[in-house]
């Protein structure tokens, strides 16, 4: 290395080069909140626009039993609402003020109960015959550890024959679109402004870090999300630890087929 090159480029070229332990670094000063705040729950519901909602909703209101039912990461109410507009009782759980605030503000919105704090913790009072948490929410959580007690509660919290919903997991469909540990993806090009999806994982512990780059005329503003992911069949053993086991897994909403190139992963158990 040239030792008049300046340090920003000779870290650079270190980063992007495939000796594999160079490649990894923690995203240091983030905190899980900051990923949900006013700006993001302005933004986020016209952002997430999947495609699969009615579905998701079809395939919950299946398994309220009529309800209640209790959302984990209840964010902006995406599926909440229209599950509530079933006649199915919805509570929620979610520690972000304005993601519930978004919520408050929809048609509906006023009537829900929601907790304002860790869902991990599932400090609710009475038992749900429905317990779910959608988009990857789980991997919000940053640790096994805590992974693990999300199961073990939401255990306690089930009716007899109840059902946890967990949307998420990584799968070969989706590593398939990670590089070297990393991608970066074109989300949105204009013609004065672009907005860039920046990935890497760690696959030694399981982190996964992103960052959502929105570059304009006025500046750049970011939007940080860290994950612990976890395969499905990890998944699979916290439940065990909770006393749940895997009673149906999917590869999407409409119950298509979980196979190696599934993209999703719809894991429900059952006490
Ligand atoms: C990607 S959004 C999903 C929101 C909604 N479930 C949906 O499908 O649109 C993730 C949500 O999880 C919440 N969240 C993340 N970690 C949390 C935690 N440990 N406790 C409570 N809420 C959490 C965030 O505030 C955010 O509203």
């Amino acid at each position: 290395m040239p030792s008049e090159m300046p340090l920003a480029v000779e870290r650079h070229i270190r980063w992007i080069g495939p000796s594999g332990a160079d490649l990894m670094w923690p995203m240091d000063g983030y905190e899980p909140v900051r990923s949900f705040d006013e700006a993001t729950a302005e933004e986020y519901d016209a952002l997430v626009v999947r495609g699969d909602e009615d579905a998701t909703v079809a395939f919950l209101d299946d398994l309220a039993q009529g309800g209640p039912a209790l959302e984990l990461a209840i964010g902006t109410g995406r599926i909440a609402l229209p599950l509530a507009a079933t006649g199915v009782r919805v509570d929620g759980i979610d520690f972000s003020e304005p993601m519930v605030a978004k919520l408050r503000s929809k048609p509906g919105g006023a009537n829900l109960t929601i907790v304002i704090g860790d869902f991990c913790d599932v400090a609710v009072d009475g038992s749900y015959p429905l317990i779910y948490v959608v988009f990857n929410s789980l991997f919000n959580v940053l640790s096994q550890d805590d992974q693990v007690r999300c199961f073990e509660n939401v255990a306690s919290r089930l009716t007899p024959g109840g059902a946890f919903v967990v949307e998420g997991g990584c799968t070969l469909g989706w590593l398939d679109r990670v590089r070297l540990g990393q991608y970066v993806e074109a989300e949105r090009i204009d013609v004065e402004a672009v907005r860039l999806d920046v990935l890497r994982l760690d696959p030694a512990t399981q982190m996964l870090y992103e960052n959502h780059v929105q570059v304009t005329r006025n500046g750049a503003r970011f939007t940080p999300v860290v994950q612990r992911y976890a395969w499905p069949s990890e998944l699979d053993l916290m439940a065990r630890i909770a006393g749940l086991h895997l009673d149906q897994r999917w590869g999407g909403w409409n119950r298509e087929p979980f196979t190696a190139r599934s993209e999703n992963v719809i894991s429900v158990y059952r006490a």
